[in-house]
């Protein structure tokens, strides 16, 4: 027994070395935690308990056999963040360079397993280069099962990875599958082939950073979602983000108290949309000072700037927030901002977060690179995915909501529960200039007499009430009573129920 115990031991300070000090100090002098420090600061005090610390792989090839550090790699188990339950892995970059071989995708697919049952988010840590090569097709076998399993557990669990060092190959394909990527500034990357043979084949030079870097990822290609300084921040923004989320699709997402009041006013809010409605304004302002404590979490800031996703609580529950943003690109939708608002309401759909939608949006980006590039299947994602959310859904129109893009965003067409308008909401299939110049095209030269007809236009169309008077609009609210609105529709709506048809499942326009 006493043998035993020391044996015990012995195997738990060898997986808790994991490479050993001179590979810990090479981590650390990068600027990187280890597997292990990553999972303390993640995790709450004492709650993690990890599994499989005892594995090892299998392989005999290329001097294998005699090289093995309990764990193979990766650091897999369960604890608490704020007292809810999340699944963990942490790859040991220490290890055989945090490579994945059969065994250590047998741990991750464990835990995944594992969370699916019990309904907990997965969350992980990636830092890894890639397939174990020693062990060739098995470690490709290991990936393709992470895959797997990552499909079957979207939808069913939030599933987020951190990617915290290189990620390369098709090992990118299992971060790729899950609801949100967040990476470290300048330790990590994610590409599919790499500078190396990207000179080969394109003969284009790149660096590391400049192909698959943080900042590449979350402003040129939205791969990712968020850039953090270094680790210490990444681990705790995590934590708060995870605080939005419910632990899987069977449990309502946490409530916070908060001192906020719901019939809080905020009288700025009656001034912050310019008179010419020609000038831009920040949706942000009206989406701090209308949730909970004026607390925002932002998704993909610096990605698709002309539309604005995050999570927000009101009255202390979450929600979800699309809103077009008049700053860039005067709010219109293009194909960036359709597909990245797309995933987010798919998102927020499957975990029953009501989604809140802020409009001002003056309709789609005209342009051939619009076209060429498909915006048509594009924008068409952001429509099907607000028209098959059964989720709450309040929409305000803030000014403009025109043309194609009106229904897009949340109407009432497409079974938006609550659809407000504030005064200066105009409602109507174009622009007054655009409208004249379409329905008298080559009638009216006289300049005075294009300016009549655009003011008979503008005091037809620019305004909430022809919407109104279909009932398009269920009310028109004064801007400083926005919280106190919202915040009674959600009340309201916290039971609602509706299905959609029965179907093997739907066919978004990919
Ligand atoms: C086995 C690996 C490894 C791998 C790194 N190591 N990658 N061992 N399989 N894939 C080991 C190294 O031998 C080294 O061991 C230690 O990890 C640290 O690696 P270094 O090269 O010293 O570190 P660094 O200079 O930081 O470079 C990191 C790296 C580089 C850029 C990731 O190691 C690298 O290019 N690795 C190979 C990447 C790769 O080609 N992977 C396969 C991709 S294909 P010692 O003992 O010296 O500490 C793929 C397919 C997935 O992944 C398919 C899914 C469908």
């Amino acid at each position: 027994m006493q043998d035993i115990i020391r044996q015990l031991e012995e195997k738990r300070a060898a997986a808790r070395a994991g490479g050993g000090e001179r590979r810990v100090k090479t981590q650390h002098d990068k600027g990187k935690l280890t597997a292990r420090e990553r999972i303390q600061l993640l995790l709450d005090t004492d709650s993690f308990e990890e599994w499989d610390m005892f594995v090892e792989h299998r392989c005999t090839d290329f001097g294998m056999a005699d090289q093995s550090v309990p764990g193979d790699g990766v650091v897999t188990g369960y604890g608490t963040i704020n007292g809810r339950l999340v699944f963990v892995f942490s790859q040991d970059f220490t290890v055989f360079g945090g490579s994945l071989s059969e065994a250590h995708a047998e741990k991750i697919c464990k835990i995944m397993d594992q969370a699916i049952k019990v309904g907990a988010p997965v969350i992980g840590l990636n830092d890894s280069g890639g397939a174990r090569i020693q062990e060739g097709v098995a470690s490709l076998a290991g990936y393709a099962e992470v895959f797997q399993r990552n499909v079957l557990a979207s939808g069913v669990v939030p599933q987020v990875s951190l990617i915290m060092g290189p990620c390369a190959g098709g090992a990118v394909y299992s971060p790729a599958m899950t609801d949100f990527i967040f990476m470290v500034e300048d330790s990590s990357y994610m590409f599919v082939t790499g500078p190396d043979v990207v000179k080969t084949v394109t003969h284009e030079t790149v660096t590391q950073e400049e192909l698959g870097g943080a900042v590449t990822h979350t402003t040129r290609s939205g791969v990712a979602d968020l850039a953090f300084a270094n680790d210490v921040e990444a681990l705790l923004q995590l934590r708060r983000f995870i605080d939005f989320l419910p632990t899987s699709n069977r449990a309502k997402p946490p409530v916070r108290p908060t001192a906020d009041s719901a019939d809080r006013e905020e009288p700025s809010l009656d001034t912050l949309v310019p008179l010419n409605p020609n000038k831009p304004y920040d949706m942000k302002e009206l989406i701090q000072k209308v949730v909970d404590e004026g607390d925002f979490f932002e998704l993909q800031p610096n990605y698709a700037k002309n539309i604005i996703t995050g999570f927000a609580r009101i009255e202390g529950s979450t929600i979800g927030i699309v809103a077009n943003q008049p700053m860039v690109l005067a709010g219109c939708l293009d194909i960036d901002s359709s597909r990245k608002a797309a995933r987010f309401v798919r998102f927020c759909d499957c975990f029953d977060i009501p989604i809140v939608t802020f409009v001002d949006v003056p309709g789609f980006l005209p342009g051939t690179a619009q076209e060429f590039g498909a915006i048509i299947k594009h924008g068409a994602k952001l429509l099907y995915a607000f028209a098959e959310a059964t989720v709450p859904k309040v929409t305000l129109i803030t000014r403009k909501a025109y043309g194609g893009a009106y229904d897009v965003m949340s109407s009432k067409h497409l079974r938006g529960d609550v659809n407000f308008a504030w005064p200066s909401a105009e409602i109507a299939v174009m622009g007054p200039k655009g409208a004249v110049e379409i329905i008298f095209r080559g009638d009216l030269k006289d300049p005075k007499a294009i300016e009549a007809r655009t003011e008979e236009y503008r005091q037809k169309f620019a305004n909430p009430f022809v919407a109104g008077h279909r009932g398009f609009i269920d009310d028109v609210i004064m801007p400083r009573a926005t919280r106190r609105r919202l915040a009674r529709s959600l009340a309201m709506l916290r039971e609602k129920k509706l299905e959609n048809p029965w179907k093997k499942h739907d066919n978004i326009p990919l």
